[in-house]
């Protein structure tokens, strides 16, 4: 099953669990619309045929869901009695934080182990260098503001570009670095509007373009409400917004999602044959590693502090 925010590859890790099962005598379901497809016994039979020409498809084949009603018991309790009904005796879970979450609490209340895949384009799960999504995420936002930054600096203008990544960094300090934004703002690195203000000081100096990599989740609002902050204390600058939105969710997964997707798909298939319960299959290193799957979510993965001090180290002012 996926579940959660949909992320590029997740078909690719749909494709490898299938095989990887069919392969060694399971016998593979395809779970609906995630903890909702559970709930409704909306599950259909997976056969190797059933996955073929989908490596290359963004989004699920699966479809995806945020399901409130998994959240009450009763939920739980229903979307059980549909595995039961079937024989099945594991789930293999596509998705991030939240998903894990609702796997962790049913697996807790009946018999049912769960082994997850960590897929979401945000890469903030702890335990796990990386998730599936993330790659195909950040070529989507550099190529973007690539863009953008053809107009900004054709209008001599301040863009401030948002991002996705929940109340994470890791996709705009990663896309910031490698499009050379002028100044990014995450919410893992306090005195944020303190420095962009003395940034803008010092490009009004210089009377240059830029674009200012902005992650959603910031407690100062949106990229919109960050500029109407500045503007009235810059108004020397002709200020624009982009925020980026779902676009960062689609499209065909980059060669980088697709490899490590099969990898873990077939991980995730290795790990319910030698009978492992309710673990993550993660990456350490480019190796895979087991998580417990409770640690996901408790415990929280945090931005290198290398990778902030990178940004300062080739930005075009240093203002920290
Ligand atoms: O978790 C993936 C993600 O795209 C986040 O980056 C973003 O905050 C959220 O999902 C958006 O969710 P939805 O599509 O439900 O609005």
């Amino acid at each position: 099953m996926t579940s959660g925010g949909d992320a590029p590859g997740m078909n690719a890790a749909i494709r490898a669990v299938t095989r990887a099962g069919v392969n060694n005598d399971l016998e593979v379901f395809g779970i609906m619309r995630g903890f909702e497809g559970m709930i409704d016994g909306d599950i259909i039979p997976l056969e190797t045929e059933s996955v073929s020409g989908i490596i290359q498809k963004g989004g699920t084949i699966l479809l995806t869901a945020r399901s409130k009603r998994f959240r009450e018991y009763e939920g739980r309790r229903e979307a059980y009695e549909h595995l039961k009904r079937l024989s099945i005796d594991a789930v293999v879970i596509i998705g991030g934080d939240g998903s894990f979450k609702g796997a962790n609490e049913i697996a807790s209340e009946f018999d049912i182990p769960f082994i997850g895949i960590p897929g979401t384009i945000d890469n903030d799960l702890f335990g796990t260098d990386y998730t599936i999504g993330f790659d195909t995420a950040l070529n989507t936002v550099v190529d973007a503001v690539d863009k953008i930054r053809d107009t900004a600096s054709s209008h001599n203008r301040i863009f401030f570009v948002e991002v996705m990544g929940r109340e994470a960094g890791f996709v705009a300090i990663n896309s910031g670095i490698a499009c050379g934004a002028e100044m990014i703002m995450i919410p893992e690195e306090k005195g944020r509007l303190e420095k962009a203000r003395r940034f803008l000081t010092e490009r009004a100096r210089k009377n240059k373009s830029s674009i200012i990599l902005v992650a959603e989740g910031l407690a100062e609002g949106s990229a919109f409400d960050i500029a109407e902050i500045l503007k009235p204390e810059f108004p020397q600058f002709d200020m624009r917004v982009s925020i980026l939105g779902h676009i960062q969710r689609g499209g065909s997964p980059s060669a980088k999602d697709r490899v490590i997707a099969s990898r873990m798909g077939v991980a995730a298939v290795d790990a319910l044959l030698d009978n492992q319960k309710c673990i993550m299959i993660g990456l350490s290193n480019d190796k895979i590693v087991h998580v417990p799957l409770n640690k996901t979510v408790k415990l929280h993965k945090t931005v290198d502090q290398a990778l902030i001090d990178l940004v300062e180290e080739i930005a075009t002012l240093k203002i920290s």
